[in-house]
């Protein structure tokens, strides 16, 4: 017998075509089928069906988009970096990671935080993180408190991580976890699919799930009470983030190009063919544009010079004001959804066990952080360097891999030595052939090294941690 509720979550959901969820409800123990019942309690259905129907994503007009302007590399003047360094001093910087993601692609069991990422020493993600903001605020003599978005599928396994590490040395008052909300994924013909006979298969709401589950977990508040005005938000994979930018800081809060809402960093695109997404602007907004869904003739788009017109890569790096997260949460603000084909196990009632697929087999639904950039009056963009700042891990080998971030960082590394006259060795293509590691306590930037004790060369093949 179902209760008065439960029927009418019964009706609700076989008026969507959608009875089957409920197929094994009357063989589930009661606290089983009280679980399936508070999970499809919490599904809007009245969004899904707008979804299924293709709806709840915006087009963007691309006959009227052009590239967004960009502070170029090297002219964000001292006196951006003056105003940055004044705001971390005043301890009014929290550091803001996304680690909600199911890294499907580097297929690492366990959250991406905890992968080995450092060249020499394989330090994992997060102590990278934590040992960076913990030379920040010995550097600003200020707190700077580290919120993390976990989602319900590694919120427990995260948290066991850092308490199994003892928070890496860092006041676990100053670390705040937080799990993100979830998505159902539906099958092509826009059906939910159960995971097991009591649970739907549910996949993290995307990276711009962060913004409802800041308001919803308590961090925004957490934030104001601690007096934090801006949150450095990057993500879980690049260990090369350079969490307390000082000019990037100053850019966004005090440039006449900024509004001190939302704002970003990108790279130069290596070429048209690399995956990122690039900054446009659209009707006088600045949003980011998806590589897959921006069009070939504007992705090889050149101008004069041969350059590509739309160049500017989003490495997902911004600086982003609490004040406005606060302005977005008021009222029933949502980001548009995303769809993408994915693999997604699901419950084969004929084996009676998850059935992994080999081929996508569903949608996905994700909001995704950067659309909130064209909520902002004035949106900036900076340039980085690449070399300096993107060593993302994403997948298992090839581009954006552990080898491939690891020559990143030794490139990096040994570019900071050679600026104090270190012989440096490097191969015909520029990289450095070496394993060097540089520790946050011994250097943040290049110029750090002008206090630390280097060696005069470094050999071929050597590894070396300073
Ligand atoms: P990715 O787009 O690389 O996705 O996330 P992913 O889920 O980690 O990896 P794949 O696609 O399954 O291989 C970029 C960043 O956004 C975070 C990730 O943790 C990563 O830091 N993210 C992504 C979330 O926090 N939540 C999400 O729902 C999705």
């Amino acid at each position: 017998m179902l209760s008065e509720t439960e029927s009418n979550i019964a009706d609700a959901f076989a008026s969507q075509g959608q009875a089957h969820v409920l197929r094994h409800a009357n063989t589930l123990t009661a606290t089983a089928r009280e679980a399936l019942f508070a999970q499809l309690a919490q599904i809007d259905l009245e969004l899904l069906a707008r979804l299924i129907a293709g709806g709840g994503d915006e087009k963007v007009n691309f006959a009227t988009l052009s590239p967004s302007p960009y502070i170029a590399l090297g002219s964000d003047g001292a006196n951006a970096r003056a105003l940055g360094e004044e705001i971390l001093r005043a301890g009014k910087v929290a550091a803001f990671t996304v680690a909600g993601g199911q890294g499907t692609r580097l297929g690492w069991k366990g959250p991406k935080g905890t992968y080995p990422a450092t060249v020499v020493t394989g330090k994992p993600l997060f102590r990278v993180f934590a040992e960076q903001i913990t030379a920040a605020e010995n550097r600003y003599a200020s707190a700077m408190p580290w919120y993390i978005m976990t989602s319900p599928l590694n919120d427990d396994e995260t948290r066991a991580y850092f308490r199994d590490n003892n928070w890496f040395g860092r006041n676990p008052a100053d670390t705040f976890l937080f799990p993100q909300g979830t998505m159902p994924s539906i099958t092509f013909d826009g059906k939910l699919m159960l995971e097991t006979p009591s649970s739907l298969a549910v996949n993290p709401d995307g990276h711009g799930g962060a913004i409802r589950a800041l308001h919803a977990s308590g961090a925004l508040e957490d934030m104001k009470a601690r007096g934090i005005a801006h949150m450095s938000y990057f993500q879980v994979d690049n260990p090369l983030v350079r969490i307390a930018d000082a000019s990037f800081i100053g850019l966004h809060a005090g440039s006449t190009h900024s509004s001190g809402q939302m704002s970003s960093k990108m790279v130069a695109k290596r070429d048209a063919d690399e995956k990122v997404g690039v900054f446009c602007e659209s009707a006088g907004k600045t949003i980011v544009v998806e590589y897959s869904d921006m069009p070939a003739e504007l992705t090889n788009a050149v101008d004069a010079q041969g350059k590509l017109r739309f160049n500017a890569g989003s490495i997902a790096l911004h600086a982003i004001a609490v004040a406005f997260m606060d302005q977005l949460t008021q009222g029933d603000f949502a980001l548009p959804f995303h769809r993408a084909k994915k693999k997604v196990p699901y419950w084969c009632d004929v084996q009676s066990k998850v059935h992994e697929p080999n081929e996508s087999n569903a949608t996905k639904f994700e909001a995704f952080v950067f659309d909130a950039l064209a909520l902002a009056a004035k949106s900036l963009v900076m340039e980085a360097a690449r070399v300096e700042e993107f060593a993302p891990i994403k997948n298992a080998s090839g581009a954006d891999s552990p080898a491939s971030s690891h020559q990143i960082q030794s490139n990096r590394n040994g570019g900071w030595l050679e600026q104090f006259g270190v012989k440096v060795p490097r191969r015909e293509n520029g990289d450095v052939d070496a394993r060097i590691e540089i520790l946050a306590q011994t250097a943040l930037e290049a110029v750090d090294l002008a206090d630390a004790s280097l060696p005069r060369e470094i050999k071929a093949g050597e590894e070396i941690v300073l």
